[in-house]
Order: structure tokens, then sequence, then C-alpha cells
């Protein structure tokens, strides 16, 4: 029987660290480029994928994984009996040919999700640092290359900043229009590392207005991330980018889940429930349950193990 507390959640990775754009709401630091080796890949398939669970591992997360130079070979070896568990996210910024964009609709992924901010030139130059972009080409010849296969779910995602924000409402129907998305996602920016991002979030004034007007287009597959308790969302974020450090990790602690795992490109890792590490090329599977079982232990012990599946 599927056992939830035996899986890790969610599974964030990337065969990449670096990226060719320079988003001015990215969360990233850039370091030394480096490429996830093969060796690496397989054994994060042959170890992790026992333990994931349905939309549970980022195959990119952070990155751009479209950079790697087996981007291709390696997500079109991702296995069929794990398709719903895998997803990644990309800028689609790197030409891409129509036969890498072919391989792209058999790629064994539950969805694909695409970060757009405009349809303005300009302003996409402004907000991601990349001039004279192949984004908007290639984004036309995954629709009309997808269309015609049985594609991966593609999903976007848009920031809601100051540089987009009178834009948004045209934005969302000519996504809408494009292309039968699965889900499009809206959000405000969150953890960021420069005091310089509050020169782009949009005040509360403006969301409560903004957001309501996104809901009333009536797209069921509009998700927003400040939709639940919009005050209190902004409030929290504001109170990110203003906390000192302490009180930064103090709220990623919060936020983030007991079972999540992190596998970087050079296969080095951390569980996130005590921050041990790891290298995915040494750790062995019996490693890897009695981590997830201490886990659970541990949940009970405490009185916090709620979503029983045993
Ligand atoms: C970090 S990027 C990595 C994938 C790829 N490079 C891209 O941008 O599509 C993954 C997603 O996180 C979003 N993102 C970047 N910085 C963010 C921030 N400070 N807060 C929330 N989301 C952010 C991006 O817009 C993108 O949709
Ligand atoms: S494309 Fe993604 S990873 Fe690159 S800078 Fe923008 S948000 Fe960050």
């Amino acid at each position: 029987m599927f056992n939830k507390a035996l899986t890790f959640y969610p599974i964030s990775m990337d065969i990449t660290n670096h990226c060719n754009a320079r988003c001015i709401f990215c969360f990233n630091h850039w370091g030394k480029p480096c490429n996830m080796t093969r060796e690496t890949f397989s054994a994060v398939m042959t170890k992790i994928l026992p333990f994931s669970r349905k939309e549970g591992i980022l195959v990119s997360c952070l990155y751009e994984p479209t950079l790697h130079p087996d981007f291709i070979d390696m997500y079109s070896s991702l296995p069929l009996q794990y398709k719903d568990n895998f997803f990644f996210t990309t800028n689609l910024v790197r030409h891409l040919t129509d036969t890498e964009i072919n391989k792209m609709a058999y790629f064994n992924v539950h969805h694909i999700n695409i970060s757009l901010e405009t349809f303005d030139e300009k302003k996409y130059t402004e907000i991601t640092g990349v001039k004279n972009t192949c984004f908007y080409d290639n984004l036309s010849r995954v629709f009309k290359i997808f269309k015609d296969a049985s594609p991966p779910r593609v999903r976007f995602i848009t920031m809601l900043i100051r540089n987009n924000y009178s834009e948004i409402l045209s934005l969302a129907q000519k996504a809408h229009d494009m292309y039968p998305l699965d889900m499009h996602e809206f959000r405000t920016p969150y953890l960021h590392n420069e005091t310089d991002l509050e020169k782009i979030l949009l005040t509360e004034n403006e969301l409560n207005d903004l957001v309501p007007k996104i809901r009333s287009l009536g797209y069921s597959n509009i998700y927003i991330s400040a939709d639940s308790n919009l005050e209190q969302f902004i409030k929290v974020k504001a109170g990110w980018i203003k906390s000192n450090v302490d009180e930064v990790k103090k709220v990623k602690l919060r936020m983030h889940e007991d079972y999540q795992m992190r596998i970087n490109a050079n296969g080095k890792g951390f569980f996130n429930c005590d921050g041990s590490e790891f290298d995915i090329n040494i750790i062995n599977t019996e490693e890897l349950r009695s981590k997830l079982l201490g886990i659970l232990r541990y949940k009970i012990k405490q009185g916090r193990y709620v979503d029983a599946h045993i």
C-alpha cells in the first residue's frame, strides 16, 4: 500500500546551478557553474525514486535546466513509471531547436512550468536582464509542437511585480487564449536576500485591487498564491524582507516540510528535518529509509503525525 510517511516531499533538485537570466526578483546566489554528471543523475534516479510521491520531484527547481548540455537526454530518460512525480520549471531563454522541443513533448513529467512575466520585449529585458530574447519564439514553437503531440501539462508562473502590474490582466487573457494551460500561477516574490526587492513589490492596496480582478476573469485554472489570506500573506512577506537573518531562518524553518529533501547539481544534498547533509553518490537506500522512519517516529512522539496511510 502507498505509504506517504515513507516518501520525501518535496524533493528539490537541480541538474545545473547556473542561469542565462538575472531576474530582478530572483532569490538565487551565483557561484561557479556546475553541471550534474550522468552518474550522479543515475544515482538520484535509482536511490530516490522509490521514496517519491505524485508531483513530488522538482527535477529542476532553482536554476535553468536547459543549460545542461545533456538536458534533453537526461529528461528523456525519466522513467514512465514515475511520470506523475516529476516536474520542472524553465525560462525558455536558450534557443531550443524544433527537434529538442519535439523531444520535450515526450518527457515523462507531470507538467512543465514556464516562467512568463510579460509580453512586452522591452519590459522583458528590464525584468530578466536578457536582451534580444529567444523566449517568445521558443514559446510559440513549444505550443505549436505540443498541440500535435500528447505532451506534458503546461503551467505558467507569473510574478506580480511593479514592472508588469499594468499588464497582468491582459497577460492572463493572452496566456489563456494561447494554449490550454493546466494552470497559471500568479505569485508575489518571496524570500530574497536583497532589500531592494521592496522597490518592485506591489503595495497591499494594489494587490487588494488586482487579485479580485484576476479572479473575475473567471479562468478556473488560475492560482494566486496570495489568495487565502491576502493581508496576512503580505505581512509575512514584508516581514521576510525586513527581518534580520535569524528571523528569516525561523520563517524558513516554519515553512519547510519535515520530509523535504534537496539535491544540488554536484550531488550534495541535505534533509530539511535536521539539516544533515549527504552525498547522493554515497548514501544508500537503507540510510534513506532509516531517515524517513526517524522523521516518522519523531513526529509520532511529538503528536504531529496526521497523514497516516500505513
Ligand atoms: C528560480 S526559477 C528556476 C527555473 C527557471 N530558471 C525559471 O525562472 O523559470 C523557478 C521559479 O521561481 C520563480 N522565482 C524566482 N525568484 C523568486 C522569488 N524571489 N520569489 C518567488 N518566486 C521566485 C521564478 O519566476 C520561476 O518561476
Ligand atoms: S530565470 Fe529563473 S533562475 Fe534565472 S534569474 Fe530568473 S528566476 Fe532566477
